[in-house]
């Protein structure tokens, strides 16, 4: 390999873009009776097990268990996958090798209970060695099956004609999608990239860095695991198989990176146009994986994928917050903005970058077309309000940092971390990040410990007063208030002051969420004494609209606007359209008088 050109051939093998290769795939399986399947969105549907969906079978778990009947029982996709923490995946990695990603491509074919081994075997050799389709040279490929599957063996040596020399045991070929669910013995396709690969010498199977890459990885489902980790064979053997769509691009595009590929090449180029900084696709050595002569690559990686990540969560209806997904969504994107600063990036720069990922793959993915305005909405304000405590987060690292120096300690207290997550907005992997670049630890027993007794004292005023919840208490306690202005105004121009859902403060709130709003004047009047609450609409920049249904007054002087978001997204640093609906308020006056 080795070959750039955009229409060179080598071997039996063509140049094609990372589309065609997807559509190659999805039509040699349409061909072949698969349903062309769409992905499915990030999330999983009724799925608690599960974080975000990180292979292409998570959507058809109940056609493997037999809960969910597929006619015609085949289908296939090209999954839209997230793998940012657990068994398969760790954020840190990401930017830093040639193949971590948190957002990626998977192609799949999949039998629910209609061919098994030999049919998967069988398509996915025609698939990856016919010159009508892939045409990798079969010489360069090798194949991995579990020592005790000698039915797949036989089926690769007898069937395919795999010269059995060419097929290797490897124990850790039973592939599950988590702790529980369908799972089963895998047999994975490997190919060789040549001794250029491993500094000119000939290495065995498996050594050699990337020499010797896993393409693709057919699963033989035959069990469900339960909690208990017992397993139950599944009502009919099926079929799940997933190949990276990046990685079979960077092969077929001769490249050593996914991220070489032609997909990231204008994401990249959009970096450089803003940072002014150029794109070496250089990587660390392994002896010294955190080498700043590479760091700048880095930067491009992370941003780059980080982007993807970004584009497809908030597409998908995740926004920015402090917990669960959304906690997952804000670290990736203050890992990226924070990256952005080492190419120089200080003024907002990510939405760009985000609104260059939505136009490269809305093509293939309309709903990013659809989401633009709010990824631009959402993105942009996080850069907003992480860029305001970035800096001084950044400052006080580095006073540490050089304190523990002076030290000779290489431990950074539990306390720091909790500062620099509580008033910087930096999530603990973050500064877990920077520490280990400097070569220090964090105390993440102290900072579990500083976390909990925060959470106490959250708990322990809600106590005090059940009457409002904890987020309305520390409003009160910091001392926030809102303007009536409704004698004279029925309409203002107002500044968000907190945003509370289920009585937690939160920075945003999108279309069906129910929302207390509290402005910094406001025309609205608070119910109390016995008088109703105004009625009435807010409108946000970018087309956000909330009804209000009721206008309450809490703690004496908060007023607060009981509102359901009825399209878009607003945050914690707009500027809201407040009118009040004023027959229905003399309509409530005639009632009182
Ligand atoms: N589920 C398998 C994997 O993710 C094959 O699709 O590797």
């Amino acid at each position: 390999m080795g070959f750039d050109s955009a229409d060179v051939g080598v071997g039996h093998m063509k140049y094609r873009t990372t589309e065609d290769i997807r559509s190659l795939f999805l039509d040699f399986f349409a061909q072949r009776e698969h349903p062309r399947l769409p992905s499915h969105p990030l999330i999983p549907a009724d799925d608690p097990t599960l974080l975000f969906v990180n292979a292409g079978m998570v959507q058809f778990k109940d056609a493997f268990t037999g809960r969910k009947e597929m006619s015609p029982p085949r289908a296939t996709t090209s999954q839209k996958c997230l793998r940012v923490s657990g068994k398969h995946n760790d954020l840190e990695n990401v930017g830093r090798t040639a193949r971590h990603h948190t957002f990626f491509e998977m192609l799949g074919n999949f039998s629910f209970g209609d061919y098994f081994k030999e049919g998967a075997i069988q398509y996915a050799w025609e698939f990856l060695t016919d010159e009508k389709w892939i045409g990798l040279e079969t010489e360069n490929l090798w194949v991995t099956v579990h020592p005790d599957d000698e039915e797949a063996r036989g089926i690769w040596r007898d069937v395919v004609g795999v010269r059995a020399e060419r097929i290797l045991d490897d124990p850790e070929n039973f592939w599950s999608m988590g702790d529980t669910g369908p799972c089963g013995y895998c047999s994975e396709i490997h190919i060789d990239q040549g001794p250029e690969l491993s500094g000119g010498k000939e290495v065995p199977f498996g050594e050699g860095g990337d020499r010797y890459l896993e393409i693709w990885n057919l699963v033989f489902m035959q069990y469900d695991r339960d909690g208990d980790g017992n397993l139950t064979p599944l009502p009919k053997p099926s079929i799940d198989t997933g190949m990276g769509l990046e990685r079979i691009a960077a092969i077929v595009q001769g490249k050593q990176a996914n991220y070489d590929i032609d997909l990231f090449s204008p994401i990249f180029r959009r970096i450089e146009t803003l940072s002014g900084k150029t794109y070496a696709g250089a990587f660390a050595s392994p002896e010294n994986p955190l080498d700043p002569a590479v760091e700048l690559d880095v930067a491009f990686r992370v941003i780059a994928d980080h982007a993807r990540t970004t584009v497809f969560l908030i597409t998908d209806g995740i926004y920015p917050e402090n917990e669960g997904r959304g906690y997952v969504l804000r670290r990736v994107m203050r890992r990226a903005i924070r990256f952005g600063r080492k190419l120089g990036l200080t003024e907002p720069f990510f939405a760009t970058i985000c609104a260059e990922v939505a136009m490269e793959m809305g093509g293939s993915y309309p709903e990013l077309m659809r989401s633009r305005d709010v990824v631009q909405r959402v993105v942009h304000q996080e850069e907003l309000r992480f860029g305001r405590t970035l800096a001084d987060g950044l400052k006080l690292m580095e006073s540490e940092l050089s304190k523990l120096k002076a030290e000779g300690s290489s431990t950074l207290s539990g306390k720091t971390a909790f500062t620099l997550y509580d008033t910087h907005g930096f999530p603990i992997d973050l500064t877990r990040l920077i520490a280990a670049e400097a070569g220090v630890d964090v105390d993440e027993a102290g900072f579990e410990t500083a976390m909990e007794s925060q959470r106490a004292r959250g708990r322990g005023s809600w106590k005090g007063n059940q009457e409002e919840s904890a987020a309305i208490e520390e409003l009160l306690g910091k001392g926030v208030f809102s303007t009536f202005v409704g004698y004279g105004e029925t309409e203002t121009e107002s500044q968000i002051v907190a945003l509370v859902v289920d009585g937690v403060q939160v920075e945003s709130a999108k279309a069906g969420d129910k929302v207390e709003i509290i402005l910094d004047k406001t025309p609205f009047y608070g119910e109390s004494g016995g008088q109703v609450g105004d009625v009435g609409s807010l409108v946000g920049p970018g087309g956000a609209q909330l009804e209000v249904t009721d206008t309450v007054i809490r703690g004496g002087q908060l007023i607060c606007h009981i509102a359901e978001v009825v399209q878009g997204v607003i945050g914690t640093d707009d500027v809201l359209s407040a009118r009040i609906d004023t027959s229905a308020r003399d309509a409530t006056r005639r009632n009182h008088s």
